[in-house]
């Protein structure tokens, strides 16, 4: 959950260097530094593959740039006309540097710390690409999957094409587990949460457990309230992300037989640190010790978080006996 990025200098330090976001992602030798940067610091028994889910349209040939302040900003797909075609060979020649930095973190990762790979949920990748960047109301994307499914379709029949391939690559690289970011699958009512969030998941899931069917996946339906059951019943996926809003009660009776859950503490938490944070970090563990849990915060941290106290959120979590 951005646990390399701004708020750490090292992270600025490496990125003034590099001049933008995009050229950090697809340097091996930066990105490797950047993913290992927050385990060296705080000693994390996980390493989070340092790139975005936002490099798959851009190897699809979409213009994407990070403006500053603003967030990402990519040439938009508003009709089955615009949906790019894809090129395997172009599109892994474009990613190649990404599957190197796996390779590289593996090389030089302390041995028992493992590596996850990860990619944007065909549902999420999509709202990027045809809003253009990030949205108020999901007003166009939404209106595309209402009123013409069949088209739009074929955009997710895309992207859960390109995700199964980046995923694998990622894997035979090195990925130890991977994780499929569903940012948005919140905003989305039953029937389509259930069309292009959870078929498109299970549809990745099955091919990756094909071929590979001892690397886990977690799944991440940020937002999807009730819909987290359907979800982790139906997606064929090994862990569950919990946003913050989940209550861990729940998530121990509803999701935690069967899965392994991760999360969720509010990253909101890490900017207030203190009695509050390791109180509430404490009420999640006991709430979540019965069955198995990684734990996790439940959404990224802000560019403003103090490294000190997700220090001393570490240090607590590792101290934690029930
Ligand atoms: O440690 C890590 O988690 C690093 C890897 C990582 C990044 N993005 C790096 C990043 C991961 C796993 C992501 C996922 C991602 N990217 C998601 C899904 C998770 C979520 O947050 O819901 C989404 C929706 C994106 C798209 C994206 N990338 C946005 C909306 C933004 C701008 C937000 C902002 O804070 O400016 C990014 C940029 C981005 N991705 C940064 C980092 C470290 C900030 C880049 C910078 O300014 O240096």
């Amino acid at each position: 959950m951005r646990q390399a990025g701004r708020y750490l200098p090292e992270y600025r330090a490496l990125r003034s260097e590099a001049g933008s976001f995009l050229s950090l992602c697809y340097d091996p030798v930066l990105a490797t530094e950047i993913s290992l940067q927050p385990v060296r610091r705080f000693g994390l028994d996980g390493i989070i593959l340092f790139s975005d889910i936002l490099v798959i349209p851009d190897a699809l040939g979409l213009d994407l740039a990070f403006k500053e302040g603003e967030g990402p900003v990519l040439q938009t797909v508003g009709t089955a006309a615009e949906i790019p075609i894809w090129e395997p060979d172009r599109f892994h020649r474009h990613l190649a540097p990404v599957y190197e930095t796996v390779s590289k973190i593996m090389e030089q990762a302390p041995a028992d710390a493992t590596l996850i790979g990860f990619a944007g949920a065909p549902w999420t990748v999509a709202t990027y690409m045809v809003e253009g960047g990030a949205s108020k109301d999901f007003s166009r994307v939404k209106a595309w999957a209402f009123a013409e499914p069949k088209s739009f379709q074929r955009l997710i029949d895309l992207l859960i094409e390109t995700t199964v391939e980046y995923l694998s690559a990622q894997i035979k690289a090195g990925a130890e587990a991977v994780q499929l970011f569903d940012s948005w699958a919140g905003v989305l009512p039953e029937q389509a949460f259930a069309r292009w969030c959870v078929a498109p998941a299970r549809a990745i899931v099955e091919r990756l457990k094909a071929v590979y069917p001892g690397v886990p996946v977690i799944g991440f339906p940020r937002g999807a309230g009730l819909g987290y059951v359907t979800f982790a019943r139906e997606a064929g996926i090994d862990a569950i992300g919990l946003d913050h809003a989940i209550p861990p009660a729940w998530a121990a009776r509803e999701l935690q037989p069967g899965h392994v859950v991760q999360g969720n503490l509010d990253p909101i938490m890490l900017l207030v640190g203190g009695k509050p944070m390791l109180e509430e970090a404490g009420r999640i563990l006991e709430a979540l010790a019965a069955g198995p849990h990684v734990f996790n915060l439940g959404h990224g941290v802000l560019p403003q978080t103090p490294p000190e106290n997700v220090a001393e959120l570490a240090e607590f979590i590792r101290r934690w006996r029930r």
